[in-house]
């Protein structure tokens, strides 16, 4: 059994220091200070064009930035895309790319393949951990383990977003980057996915994850950072970040939210970004 799996005492998995990416003139990351640790769930919030995408492309080695990532103690930064992941580090892109042809586990060995070739087959040569077993260890964390040879379209679209998620813990993740996992979902599939959110964190993975939808982010998150214009403009407990008159001032401020600081909903959280996430 992977160590990511094990319990152990809550410590800083990530850690980024003054991590700025720039974009020509724009500055789309501006001295992020942020953590996550063993464990924990940490939401990172703000409006659209804010620079929460950007942030998971710097920590993940897909944008070009400066500052630190510390990953488990170890400096990362300077890492390619796929040292990092290795190292225990991934991120999920915009919804819809499981392979509609290919069972639910057959979609996470396609990226036990892509992402540890090397491993896999010093599993396979050992017999140690034959790679059905990663496959299945990730399905069962997610509790999508009796549908694992069903395919993504017989599947509801709660259980989807957790292929998804399922994916990106093959492969010994020890930190996992949810951009909009639930977009799309209703309240009530959103609710069961935090739910399973809980669950995945409860093994000790440190989860960082980015959505529109109020509810889930206040409900499930540990803590909150509130991005605005690339900069953090606000941290803390579900609670501080709710009352905080400079989240309420950056939220109003942007047309894809309610004007009403007693709630934080944005008027259409199934929108998708407007900034060409898409087609990356
Ligand atoms: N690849 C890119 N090239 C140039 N500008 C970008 C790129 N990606 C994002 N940006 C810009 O950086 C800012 C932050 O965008 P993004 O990180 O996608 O925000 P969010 O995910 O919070 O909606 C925006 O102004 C956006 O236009
Ligand atoms: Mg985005």
């Amino acid at each position: 059994m992977p160590e990511t799996l094990g319990a152990t005492a809550a410590e800083t998995l990530l850690q980024t220091r003054g991590l700025s990416v720039h974009y020509g003139g724009v500055t789309a990351n501006a001295d992020i200070d942020l953590t996550v640790a063993t464990g924990e769930i940490v939401g990172l919030i703000g409006p659209n064009g804010a620079g929460k995408t950007t942030f998971v492309d710097a920590v993940t080695g897909f944008a070009r930035s400066t500052g630190e990532v510390v990953l488990g103690g170890r400096r990362v930064d300077r890492a390619a895309p796929h040292r990092r992941r290795n190292a225990g580090m991934a991120r999920t892109w915009q919804a819809g790319e499981l392979f509609a042809d290919l069972t639910v586990a057959q979609n996470l060995a396609v990226a036990v393949q892509r992402v540890g070739l090397r491993a896999l087959f010093s599993d396979v040569f050992t017999g140690s951990t034959p790679p059905a077993g990663v496959v299945e260890q990730a399905l069962e964390v997610v509790g999508l383990l009796d549908v694992a040879d069903r395919l993504p379209g017989e599947l509801t679209l709660g259980q989807q977003k957790l292929v998804g998620v399922a994916r990106a813990l093959v492969g010994g993740t020890r930190l996992v980057l949810l951009d909009e996992p639930a977009a799309g979902l209703d309240t009530h599939e959103s609710h069961e996915f935090g739910a399973e959110l809980r669950k995945i964190a409860a093994t000790g993975i440190g989860i960082l994850l980015i959505d529109h939808d109020m509810s889930l982010v206040l409900d499930v998150c540990d803590r909150l950072y509130v991005l605005d214009f690339g900069r953090v403009i606000a941290d803390g407990t579900p609670a501080a970040i709710r009352d905080d008159p400079a989240v309420v001032a950056a939220y109003l401020g942007s047309p894809e939210v309610e004007a009403d600081p007693e709630d934080l909903t944005p008027t259409s959280p199934t929108a998708p970004d407007s900034s060409g996430e898409d087609a990356r």
